[in-house]
């Protein structure tokens, strides 16, 4: 449907199998995440015009399963206000934009335009479930410049408790979100700013996301999640996506944890921007998030040549508990299951200094999936590398002493195209008996799950051709790898 003009190769080498990419061109940001009448919908930062960040618009997809998507043409395109920079979507159920015409109820899709006099909120709207969009004619419908022109991302939901639609937006350079409130979806007043001196400070705020979501585990107990994007200042170098959890009662938001206190919503270098759908219906009940896999380090730079970047896998957020913390676990949704073809079990391992398995798959085509559960309490270091013929290897492994769990991509292929590509990264991990591990293999990406999503690491890596083979290993002790399944996927 789209970009039919180009003579674009979907099947070239570093094309996900099963992450979102774009059909031809560039593309950032998930933007305009939203749920209505069975369909999901990711709007995307998007250069249709090239594999380079440029001429910002958003490209469009739409799924029933956060698995498989169907591509949709471009729903906004640069116009005299600017480009069409981040932002999201949402279902005016009581119609209170006025803007309704038919039977279906409006989406409302706030954006940020960046443009000759810097950056605005604008509003679009569609009333064919998100089929065509219309731009609003009085846009722009927010602009607060002071002097400082960054200010942009808007995220827009419905606060029921006060009945009125609330905004959180990134005072980028001030590394600040600030809150508005609008009765009509229209007109927007200011309500109160978070940021001074809380979490990680290392680089500016982008693409902030607020919502309140159950303790797992708790009967009753809710908190206020604000996601707070970040670039540079990540846990490894570069773009991430930072969290605070506390209250929220339709004004402020009041941070639950010291202000020094960094939470990491995901310890690799490639997850980034990452928001959240809204109306998912309480049938469902999940709240479901996706990012971007990339870092604005070498996003530019990436070995690929039709597109640039996919997305994560779509992922499940909870509140869990993580030792003595309360954590923001992400999980890959349940319907990435659907996408098992073929398994492959072995019993329980025993690793004395180090047991191989030769081939993963016959014919890996580099999308798989691995299970297992690692008993390493008579070890210091329990780890496993995978790696092709080439001799590139991807190793993760966890230091009990130090209670850390790491992904060295150093040697995983193609790397050479930024000097901030090779990376180690690591995450704090709980000391305890048994680790659980899922990692997903894409042909471009590498997602480690640890403890049902309570650490979670992603990183992006370009193999000359597909690990297919494996190594555990182990360092001080012995240690029992159990009920390891590898899973074909596609
Ligand atoms: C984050 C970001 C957003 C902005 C968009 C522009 O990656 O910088 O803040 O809206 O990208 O493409």
């Amino acid at each position: 449907k789209l970009a039919d003009t180009f003579d674009y190769n979907y099947d070239e080498k570093y094309r996900p199998a099963f992450h979102f990419t774009p059909p031809y061109g560039w593309m950032n940001d998930p933007n305009g995440m939203v749920y209505y009448d069975g369909v999901f919908h990711l709007a995307y930062q998007y250069n249709p015009l090239g594999t380079r960040w440029q001429n910002m618009s958003w490209g469009h997809a739409t799924s029933k399963d956060l698995v498989t998507w169907e591509h949709q043409p471009v729903a906004l395109y640069p116009d005299t206000l600017g480009a069409i920079f981040s932002g999201s979507a949402v279902v005016d159920m009581h119609n209170t934009t006025g803007l309704q015409s038919g039977e279906e109820k409006t989406l409302l899709a706030y954006f940020t335009h960046a443009g000759p006099n810097g950056q605005v909120q604008s509003l679009a709207y569609s009333n064919d479930k998100g089929e065509t969009w219309t731009k609003y004619e009085k846009n722009p419908i927010l602009t607060h410049f002071e002097d400082d022109p960054d200010f942009r991302d808007p995220k827009v939901f419905w606060h029921a408790d006060t009945e009125r639609w609330v905004m959180v937006i990134a005072r980028s350079l001030k590394k600040e979100m600030e809150l508005y409130s609008s009765d009509n979806g229209i007109d927007w007043q200011y309500e109160s700013s978070f940021g001074q001196g809380q979490g990680a400070q290392g680089g500016i705020w982008e693409c902030p996301d607020l919502f309140e979501m159950a303790v797992e585990g708790e009967a009753g107990e809710s908190r206020w999640v604000l996601i707070c994007n970040l670039n540079p200042g990540g846990p490894s170098g570069g773009s991430a996506a930072q969290y605070f959890i506390g209250d929220f009662d339709g004004r402020v938001f009041t941070n639950h944890a010291e202000p020094s206190d960094i939470k990491w919503m995901d310890w690799g270098k490639d997850h980034y921007a990452t928001v959240t759908w809204s109306d998912v219906p309480e049938s469902d009940g999940r709240r479901l998030a996706i990012g971007w896999m990339s870092n604005w380090e070498y996003a530019n730079d990436v070995p690929t040549k039709n597109f640039r970047s996919a997305m994560t896998v779509a992922r499940e957020l909870k509140l869990v508990t993580k030792g003595e913390e309360l954590v923001l676990a992400s999980y890959p949704v349940e319907e990435l299951k659907k996408l098992r073809t073929e398994e492959i079990s072995f019993d329980h391992i025993v690793v004395e200094n180090e047991h191989v398995v030769d081939s993963l798959l016959n014919h890996n085509e580099g999308a798989y999936e691995l299970t297992l559960a690692l008993d390493a309490s008579d070890s210091d270091v329990a780890g496993l590398t995978l790696f092709n013929n080439n001799g590139e290897v991807v190793d993760i492994s966890i230091s009990l002493s130090k209670g850390e769990l790491y992904m060295d991509r150093t040697n995983s292929g193609l790397t050479d195209f930024n000097d901030r590509f090779k990376a180690v990264t690591f995450a704090p991990v709980e000391k305890k008996e048994r680790y659980e591990l899922r990692i997903l293999v894409d042909k471009a990406s590498v997602e480690i799950f640890e403890g049902k999503g309570s650490t979670v690491m992603t990183n992006i890596v370009f193999p000359t051709e597909p690990y297919n083979r494996l190594k555990f290993y182990t360092k001080g002790g012995n240690t029992i790898v159990q009920d390891f399944k590898i899973y074909r996927l596609n």
